[in-house]
């Protein structure tokens, strides 16, 4: 069975009231069990954590080694500055799916920087909360072929 750590950064704790004009209002929680109800039905296994600090991530990316398949990644701002978080997916040598809810691209320039790109399988942005089974779906089809 496919298993995927789905690894959300800094202030994703805040979805559903965080800007929702760009967000939208689904939560966490929900999107947690969105990604639980559609690996029941892909027979997929999923693992769902946020932090807010970047050396926790380092730590669950680690940590994902031997355990799972592959990462599907929000890292949040930490996209755009985390070299350390770059280099923690380069060291597990797991295929990994950078994932946003927002198009970054047709947002501020500073956006437009991906540390994380530069070592992922491939990007989803733009869907929303639906990015999530979008990527799981990705992963999915990637690990089998
Ligand atoms: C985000 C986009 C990032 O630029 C931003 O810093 C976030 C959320 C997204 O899901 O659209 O925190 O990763």
């Amino acid at each position: 069975m496919t298993s995927v750590l789905i690894l959300n950064g800094p202030n994703l704790n805040l979805l559903g009231t965080r800007q929702p004009e760009v967000y939208g209002t689904t939560t966490l929680d929900d999107i947690e069990t969105l990604c639980k109800n559609h690996a029941e039905v892909t027979g997929m296994t999923v693992e769902f954590h946020q932090s807010n600090h970047e050396g926790t991530l380092v730590d669950n990316i680690h940590n994902a080694r031997g355990r799972h398949d592959g990462i599907i990644l929000n890292a949040g701002a930490y996209t755009h500055t985390s070299i350390a978080l770059m280099d923690a997916i380069s060291s597990v040598e797991l295929p990994a799916i950078e994932l946003h809810l927002s198009n970054v691209h047709a947002r501020e320039t500073f956006r437009h920087q991906s540390y994380i790109a530069r070592v992922a399988v491939g990007l989803i942005c733009g869907f929303g909360a639906r990015g999530y089974v979008l990527a799981m779906d990705a992963m999915k089809d990637h690990l089998e072929h």
